[in-house]
């Protein structure tokens, strides 16, 4: 018990609920985040701040020498399917480079294990199982998913050559806020579906543009696995527990998939508001279904969402918005 850790992109959506998920488990956490996308304010007072962008090989391993590490989980990254569509260069080289960096230092600093944050993404092949398992054939449909695999590969070759453990996290799509309210869900530009639905039904942006009404869906709308961020930060926790000896690569969803338009009726239902809405083009990138396999780390490591229900997840997210009509500030 209480162990060292230090988590990259902590200032981050998933990467702050991960930080407060060990704290509360008296664990002792730094962050290190270049907060262009990251929130200071999204860091806990108490908490460490190295304000280091990973692209700078020296200034990492300078904090990840510093410490001595039980676990290293690296969220880091530009993170939108879309836009790397039109970037493909910029995500692939600012992904693949800073994940490199941070996986080097800690590898040459006898860093033992490592958690990252990887993505369901990964499978965008036109022929998908649903839903998918670890086994399902990786196939990225971006250049998001693709900078993600690439560092799941050097994670297989830090394992080998210096025996560095890791846990790659392939979550759908992470969604919800702290149960208890001390973080949420703010990026610059908000290009999410629930919490722009929220802000749409407060009222606080024009009508929500639903990207493709005319996929082979039961509604024509896509549909995702959302799986909230709580249940999240709670399944790196369980899975490092795992990786004393071997190193894992897991799912991590609900197992259920809601459609777009049935994230709009659950948002009604948690905020008694209409949401408007209006069809617009598909957006390029995007994967008609994404539905999570999870139960592998379920059997091995006992995890199990505590969070399953769909307007549990977007009611989180509704309570912090409303609370935070500007998120964490400027
Ligand atoms: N959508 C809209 N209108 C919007 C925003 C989103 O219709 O204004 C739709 C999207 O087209 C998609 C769904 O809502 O069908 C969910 O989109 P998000 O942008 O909320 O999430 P993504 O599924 O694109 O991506 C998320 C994370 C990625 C991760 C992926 C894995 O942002 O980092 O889940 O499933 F890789």
């Amino acid at each position: 018990l209480g162990m060292r850790y230090l988590v990259t992109g902590g200032a981050g959506f998933v990467g702050s609920h991960v930080v407060l998920a060990l704290l509360d488990q008296g664990h002792e956490v730094c962050v290190l985040d270049n907060l262009s996308t990251g929130h200071r304010a999204a860091v806990p007072e108490g908490v460490t701040f190295h304000h280091v962008d990973l692209i700078d090989y020296q200034a990492t391993k300078n904090v990840v020498s510093q410490g001595r590490w039980d676990a290293v989980l690296h969220f880091a990254a530009i993170s939108l399917v879309g836009d790397s569509m039109q970037a493909p260069f910029h995500y692939l080289r600012q992904n693949y480079l800073t994940g490199l960096n941070i996986v080097q230092a800690c590898s040459e600093a006898g860093v033992r294990k490592f958690g990252f944050s990887s993505t369901a993404a990964l499978f965008g092949g036109p022929e998908r199982p649903d839903p998918i398992g670890e086994t399902a054939e990786i196939q990225p449909g971006s250049p998001y998913g693709e900078s993600k695999f690439l560092i799941e590969r050097i994670l297989q070759w830090a394992d080998s050559a210096y025996g560095l453990k890791s846990a790659c996290l392939r979550y759908f799509n992470a969604a919800g806020s702290d149960v208890a309210g001390r973080a949420g869900e703010d990026h610059r530009p908000e290009t999410h579906l629930v919490p722009l639905a929220i802000d749409a039904a407060l009222g606080r942006r024009p009508a929500l543009k639903i990207f493709g009404t005319d996929y082979p869906t039961r509604d024509g709308s896509c549909i995702r696995d959302y799986v909230h961020v709580a249940d999240v930060a709670e399944a790196h926790i369980c899975a490092l527990e795992q990786i004393e000896t071997r190193s894992v690569a897991y799912n991590i969803g609900n197992g259920r998939g809601y459609s777009n338009f049935e994230i709009i009726q659950s948002v009604e239902r948690v905020s008694g508001c209409k949401v408007p809405w209006k069809a617009a083009p598909r957006r390029q990138g995007d994967p008609a279904v994404l539905i999570a396999d999870s139960t592998t780390i379920q059997r091995e490591t006992g995890w199990a969402p505590k969070f399953e229900k769909l307007d549990q997840i977007v009611e989180s997210a509704f309570r912090w918005r409303k609370a935070h009509p500007n998120g964490y500030g400027d």
